[in-house]
């Protein structure tokens, strides 16, 4: 079954590679990763979300404005933009694993 073999190693270079402390989330970006997230969110995210992500060109992006919106389609959102909106992909910047980080941090309160 070379199928299942295929996935077994990509399930293993992921886990092993991503080498984050929590393994329950294997594929969470590292810490210095995590730093560079923050800053682009603050910075790039920040210039339509608004510097304290309260809104402006963009939705408000605060745990409060988030909490009803299933996790997946804000992932999604964040990867592959929104077409006919001004909201871009981030898929060239950023994995999927960070998009995803970059919601849990934006669904429980960002770092500053
Ligand atoms: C050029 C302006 C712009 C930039 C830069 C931008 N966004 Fe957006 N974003 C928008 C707009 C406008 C929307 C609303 C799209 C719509 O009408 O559905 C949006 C929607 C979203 C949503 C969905 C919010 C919701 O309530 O459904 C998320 C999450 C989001 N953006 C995150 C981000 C993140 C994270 C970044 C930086 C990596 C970012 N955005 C950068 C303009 C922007």
């Amino acid at each position: 079954m070379l199928a299942s073999r295929l996935v077994f190693a990509l399930f293993w270079v992921s886990t092993v590679t991503a080498g984050s402390a929590e393994p329950a989330i294997a594929t969470e970006p590292d810490a210095v990763r995590q730093k560079e997230l923050v800053r682009l969110v603050r910075q790039d995210c920040g210039s339509c979300h608004g510097m304290t992500l309260q809104g402006g060109l963009g939705p408000a992006l605060l745990p409060a404005t988030l909490q009803e919106k299933p996790v997946e389609g804000l992932v999604a959102t964040i990867y592959y933009g929104r077409p006919g909106t001004p909201m871009p992909p981030w898929k060239q910047f950023m994995s999927e694993a960070d998009a995803a980080w970059i919601v849990q941090k934006l669904m429980s309160g960002f770092p500053q």
